[in-house]
C-alpha cells in the first residue's frame, strides 16, 4: 500500500520506461504496474512551465496529489469534482499557496457535464491542452452475480464511458498544443483478478487497451498515451477496505 504521492512521482517522471511492463508498436505506449516505490529523483531541469493540464477528480486521493505535482513543476491545471464545497476549499488552498489551479463542478458520468468541463478547460487554456489525466474511477465491490443492471451501468459509464468521451472532447485541444500527453489511471485490477471487482477490473482492462490504441492512433498528432496501474493507495476510495485488511491481519 502506498501514499498517492508515489504514483504521482512516477506519472511526472520524464520517462516511464523503467516501470513499463507492457508495450506495443508505439514507443510512447506504456502501461505501468506499480508494486513498489520506484519514484525517480526529480531532475532540476525537468519542468512543465508553460504547459496546461486537465486532471479529473482532483480534490482527493491520487487526483489531488497529481494536481499538486503538476503545479509544482510549473504547469497550469484545471480540475473537477462533484462536491462544490470540497472543490472550492481545495482551490482556495492552492491559490493561497500560489498555485495556478482552476476548477469546475462536474460529474464526469454525465455527458453534458463533460462537455461543459471541456468548454471551461478550453476557455481557461485558450484552446490548447498539453496534459490530460483521466483519473476519475469508481468501484462497487460485490460478487458478479449480485451486481444490478444500474450498478453495471454506473461502473461502465464512470470508468470507461466518461474516459472515452473526455478523450474525444479533448482531442482538438491536445492536437492544437502540438505536444501532448494523455495519462489514464488504470489499476492492477485490469490485469489480475481481485475479489468482488469483476466489472471494475473489466473497465480498467478496457482502459489499458484504449491506452494502446490511442498511443498508435494519436502518435501522428504528437499525442502520447500512457496508463498507470496502481496497487492499493491509501485514499478515501479504499479506506474501508484497508480497515478490513488491518482487522484480518
Ligand atoms: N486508491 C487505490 O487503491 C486505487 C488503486 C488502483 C486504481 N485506483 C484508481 O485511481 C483513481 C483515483 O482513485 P482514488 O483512490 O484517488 O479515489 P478517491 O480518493 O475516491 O478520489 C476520487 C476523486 O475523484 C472525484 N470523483 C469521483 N467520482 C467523480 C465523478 N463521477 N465525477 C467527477 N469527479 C469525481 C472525487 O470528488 P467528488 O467525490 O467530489 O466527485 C475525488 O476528487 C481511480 O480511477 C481509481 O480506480 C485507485
Amino acid at each position: 500500500m502506498h501514499e498517492a504521492q508515489g504514483v504521482v512521482a512516477a506519472l511526472c517522471a520524464p520517462s516511464l520506461s523503467k516501470l513499463t511492463t507492457t508495450t506495443s508498436h508505439s514507443r510512447s505506449n506504456s502501461i505501468s504496474m506499480l508494486h513498489a516505490s520506484h519514484a525517480p529523483p526529480k531532475h532540476p531541469k525537468w519542468s512543465l512551465q508553460g504547459m496546461t493540464a486537465l486532471v479529473t477528480g482532483g480534490t482527493r486521493g491520487i487526483g489531488h496529489a497529481i494536481v499538486e505535482e503538476l503545479v509544482g513543476f510549473g504547469a497550469r491545471v484545471h480540475t473537477c469534482a462533484r462536491n462544490e464545497a470540497e472543490l472550492n476549499k481545495c482551490l482556495i488552498q492552492w491559490n493561497d499557496s500560489g498555485f495556478d489551479v482552476t476548477g469546475s463542478v462536474c460529474d464526469v458520468s454525465v455527458p453534458h457535464q463533460r462537455e461543459q468541463l471541456m468548454e471551461s478547460a478550453c476557455s481557461q487554456f485558450q484552446g490548447k491542452l498539453n496534459i490530460l489525466i483521466n483519473n476519475v474511477g469508481t468501484n462497487i465491490r460485490k460478487p458478479m452475480t449480485e451486481l444490478t443492471p444500474a450498478e453495471l451501468s454506473t461502473l461502465i459509464d464512470t470508468n470507461l464511458g466518461s474516459t472515452f468521451h473526455i478523450c474525444q472532447l479533448a482531442y482538438p485541444l491536445l492536437k492544437a498544443s502540438g505536444l501532448a500527453s494523455v495519462v489514464f489511471i488504470s489499476s492492477v485490477s485490469g490485469f489480475v483478478s481481485l475479489k468482488s471487482m469483476s466489472v471494475q477490473g473489466a473497465t480498467k482492462g478496457a482502459i489499458n487497451q484504449l491506452t494502446r490504441n490511442l498511443a498508435c492512433e494519436w502518435a501522428k498528432d504528437n499525442i502520447r498515451s500512457n496508463a498507470v496501474a496502481p496497487w492499493y493507495i491509501k485514499t478515501s476510495m479504499v479506506e474501508q477496505v484497508i480497515i478490513i485488511f488491518l482487522f484480518i491481519l
